[in-house]
């Protein structure tokens, strides 16, 4: 009976710790392959100036900020689901981050 209370206890302990901290990438890896337009309809220039300050603040540190007009749409898309999850940053902060380098995304 007492290992039954721990058991239940421990999976209880678990969940919990589980849906506190949900993986950051998920989302960011499941979103679609989208252009600067798409970008733009669906983020307001607000949201984009957060991201740019997301930007610079959380992805110079491991590497000097790269230039988000050295990469395409297309290889943002890319590099993103890669750097969300290393930059710690949540899903919101992720998506913001994502659509600031995709408007800003040199022409391919
Ligand atoms: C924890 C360290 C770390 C953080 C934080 C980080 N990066 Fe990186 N980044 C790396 C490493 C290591 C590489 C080189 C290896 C690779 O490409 O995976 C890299 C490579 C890159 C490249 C070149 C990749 C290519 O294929 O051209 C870009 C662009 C980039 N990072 C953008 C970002 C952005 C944007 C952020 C913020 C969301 C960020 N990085 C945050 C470690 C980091």
């Amino acid at each position: 009976m007492k290992k039954l209370k721990i058991l239940a206890l421990l999976s209880l302990t678990v969940s919990v710790l589980v849906s506190c901290f949900p993986k950051a990438s998920q989302v960011i890896r499941s979103l679609p392959v989208e252009s600067k337009e798409q970008i733009l309809s669906q983020y307001s220039s607000e949201e984009i100036a957060e991201g740019k300050v997301l930007y610079t603040n959380h992805c110079g540190t491991c590497h000097d900020l790269k230039e988000p007009e050295s990469r395409t749409a297309e290889q943002w898309n890319r590099i993103v689901k890669r750097m969300i999850p290393r930059a710690k940053l949540n899903d919101r902060d992720g998506q913001l981050v994502r659509a600031y380098v995709i408007v800003n995304a040199k022409s391919s």
